[in-house]
């Protein structure tokens, strides 16, 4: 009697367990499945100086708030200038926006019809709208209206299309270098055990075609209110951010500003202007509005806008380095501690830094790789200088335009690293020269969508429900080890019943 009950119980607990797993394994089965399907996007056009870019990006929806989950889908570079350019010239004005309409088309068919609705759509203007609205406000708000008309026509959820500032630009940048780089953590009990202060970041420098950016992390109690300092609290860890935009230090702007600097600085009252960073053997003409038409160039009423130069290279490394001294001011930093160029004040470098866009391709350009000391990037640069025209066009398949620039490119980026921020031959090697990480680009559109979107929750959840995959092993052990326990004591009950 003692053993039929006993066995009766077995049963029960070995049909009690079985119907536990499988309801544990459907329910996370079918967890993944919605996960595998449950994708997200999001678009945002990077409306540079010289150019505007699509980003689309793409991340699963249940883990949207998780660190590291968004990646790049595509990029796509919508032909022609900058949108500060539109409303000069119809015929541009057309390219430019169907080569823009291209790009949406792209993104368009790379999401499936029932999400685009989801999808967010944003577009941040940068240095070149800052310059443009600083000359004519009515221009740039009548472009960024057209452009928000236009976006909020399309089948996506719009956001937002405005001018972002250099301070923003350079925080977007750091938060999507150190988001890619994996370098936030999420507060949970594990690492408050492990990184009580979080882990370590790595800073942010990104040049452009009219500003430049630094950022990086900085102790808890620097610059407490000071200019330049930003707060952020991600996942749980306070950060406390240094960043400065310097606009018309972006690389086409500081090259206007040098051609400038050797337009005034002729002696003879002759159009031919000799240029210490263009090569031997390379001349080129160009009008008084193209040196002298922006705003980092102060018009000179000496020249009227059509006045033509003739320019002649003499590939000379050392001249050209000290043309490009002539742009920084290094008077106003003097005898203070903690400051970069233009009298803005900089705290103490610390750890690594990530060089990326324009600062890459200038690397990229002398054929250096990632990582190299300062005397490998000055050697490499003065024979990349010293060659001449006739020798560069046979080695290098670049552009006449980008081509030419690039002995100056290789100053700039010196110049400014070294004189401007301070940078030793030693903390040098802590540069890493970099476009993009695992296929998505190191550009601060990732940063400025994560940010738009609250995908970086300033608390997270310290426990994350549904369960995680430990949790799930847990449980399909404990209860097959019932079900195994069950069915041997039933295997005993019915063998004692029968003998
Ligand atoms: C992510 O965080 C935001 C803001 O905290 C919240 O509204 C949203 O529901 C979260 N999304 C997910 C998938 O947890
Ligand atoms: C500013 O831009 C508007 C619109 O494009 C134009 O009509 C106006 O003439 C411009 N003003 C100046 C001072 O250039």
């Amino acid at each position: 009697m003692a053993s039929r009950l006993a066995g009766s119980l077995a049963l029960f607990f070995l049909l009690a367990s079985i119907a536990v797993l499988i309801a544990v394994a459907v329910v996370q089965v079918h967890k993944r499945t919605y996960e595998s399907a449950g994708q997200r996007f999001g678009i945002v056009l990077d409306a540079g100086s010289s150019r505007t870019t699509l980003y689309l990006y793409q991340w699963p929806a249940e883990k949207e708030n998780n660190t590291g989950v968004v990646s790049q889908n595509l990029s796509c570079l919508v032909e022609g200038p900058g949108i500060s350019s539109l409303g000069q010239d119809s015929i541009q004005d057309q390219k430019t926006w169907s080569s823009l309409k291209n790009c949406v088309a792209k993104a368009r068919e790379a999401i499936p019809p029932s999400l685009h609705s989801n999808t967010t759509i944003s577009l941040g203007a940068t240095a070149g709208m800052r310059l443009l609205r600083s000359q004519n406000e009515t221009a740039s708000d009548e472009i960024l209206q057209s452009l928000e008309n236009y976006l909020k026509g399309l089948p996506f959820s719009f956001r937002n299309a405005s001018i972002i500032s250099g301070e923003e630009e350079g925080l977007y940048g750091w938060i999507t270098a150190n988001y890619l780089k994996g370098n936030f953590l999420e507060r949970n009990l594990w690492n408050l055990w492990v990184r009580p202060h979080g882990g370590e970041t790595i800073g942010s420098m990104d040049l452009g075609g009219a500003s430049t950016q630094i950022a990086f992390n900085t102790p808890l109690d620097e610059g407490v209110g000071a200019e330049g300092f930003i707060r952020v609290w991600l996942y749980g860890y306070g950060y406390n951010v240094y960043t400065h935009s310097f606009l018309c230090y972006g690389k086409n702007e500081a090259h206007k500003r040098v051609l400038a600097a050797l337009v005034l600085a002729k002696k003879s009252p002759s159009k031919t202007v000799e240029n210490p960073c263009f090569p031997v053997g390379y001349r080129t003409n160009m009008s008084a509005a193209d040196i002298f038409g922006s705003p980092c160039t102060e018009q000179r009423p000496v020249y009227a806008p059509h006045e033509q130069f003739l320019l002649v290279g003499t590939g000379d490394p050392a001249g050209c380095r000290a043309v490009v001294h002539t742009i920084f001011d290094l008077q106003s930093c003097h005898g203070l501690a903690n400051c970069s160029f233009n009298g803005v004040y900089q705290p103490a470098l610390s750890g690594h830094f990530l060089a990326y866009a324009g600062f890459y391709h200038t690397a990229n350009a002398l054929k250096l790789n990632r990582s190299f000391t300062l005397d490998l990037f000055n050697s490499t640069t003065f024979a990349f200088c010293s060659k001449n025209w006739t020798t560069l066009t046979a080695n290098y398949e670049i552009k006449e335009k980008y081509l030419m620039a690039h002995c100056f490119s290789a100053n700039y980026v010196y110049t400014l690293l070294v004189e401007g921020y301070k940078f030793t031959a030693e903390t040098w090697n802590n540069i890493l020269f970099e476009k993009t990480v695992d296929k998505s680009d190191i550009a601060w559109s990732l940063g400025y969508m994560l940010t738009l979107s609250n995908m970086i929750p300033a608390e997270p959840k310290l426990l994350r429900l549904p369960m995680d995959n430990s949790v799930f092993a847990g449980l399909l052990f404990m209860f097959s080890s019932l079900a195994i326990l069950s069915l041997m004591f039933l295997i005993i009950s019915l063998v004692r019943v029968c003998y």
